[in-house]
């Protein structure tokens, strides 16, 4: 049986789109169930929407904290029996209701070399700082903001002339690749986390 994922999303969901586009596959160990979003016009939901597959959105706003707001998160996932919840372009930090409902079984992908550019602007950041490369991590999700156990990296050459889109770009056409690797392997193998790392066998 494939691995069931929860993806979250916030905006145009090409991550997602490559965790569809490989999930098409028979051999691929895992299917996207479920599409949230924090917004109503993150645009990837109409990547899951197209192929069928629920969405549901929780927005902030619509909540009275921050803790209901995790609540409710957490019992939307829920509905969806997840093996996996997939943070691809999730541009909120995730509660303890969603983090101890799922201990060691949320990954995260980010725009950066980790510990290296944490946070929302990872790209810009890294930019502003005049690293000469930079690229991108898939990491598991612990309660700090992009601190928990890195599962996978990949290298990007910053190039003179990069502005934060073009840099992203090229970034986010390596990150595709990586996510549906490490998800492959984590929803294939046993995995099991002591301290940072992960093993994964
Ligand atoms: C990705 O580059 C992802 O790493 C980043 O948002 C982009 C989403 O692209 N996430 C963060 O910056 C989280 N801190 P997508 O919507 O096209 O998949």
């Amino acid at each position: 049986m494939p691995a069931r994922l929860v993806v979250l999303i916030s905006g145009s969901g090409t991550n997602l789109q490559a965790l569809l586009d490989a999930a098409r596959s028979d051999q691929y160990p895992a299917k996207v169930v479920a599409v949230g979003a924090d917004r109503r016009d993150a645009a990837g939901l109409i990547r899951a929407e197209k192929v069928g597959i629920p969405t549901f959105v929780v927005e902030p706003g619509d909540f009275a904290d921050r803790a209901a707001w995790d609540a409710e998160l957490a019992a939307e996932i829920q509905r969806f029996d997840a093996d996996w919840v997939v943070s691809a372009g999730f541009m909120r930090i995730l509660g303890p209701a969603v983090l101890s409902q799922h201990p060691h079984r949320i990954v995260n992908t980010h725009p950066a070399l980790l510990p290296s550019f944490p946070g929302a602007h990872a790209v810009r950041d890294a930019l502003a700082y005049g690293v000469t490369v930079t690229g991108c991590t898939v990491h598991l999700v612990d309660d700090g903001v992009d601190t928990g156990p890195v599962l996978a990296q990949q290298v990007v050459m910053v190039e003179q002339s990069d502005t934060e889109e073009v840099l992203h770009e090229r970034i986010k056409a390596v990150e595709r690749d990586l996510l549906v690797g490490v998800m492959q392997q984590l929803c294939s193998h046993d995995v099991e986390v002591i301290g940072r790392e992960v093993v994964i066998s």
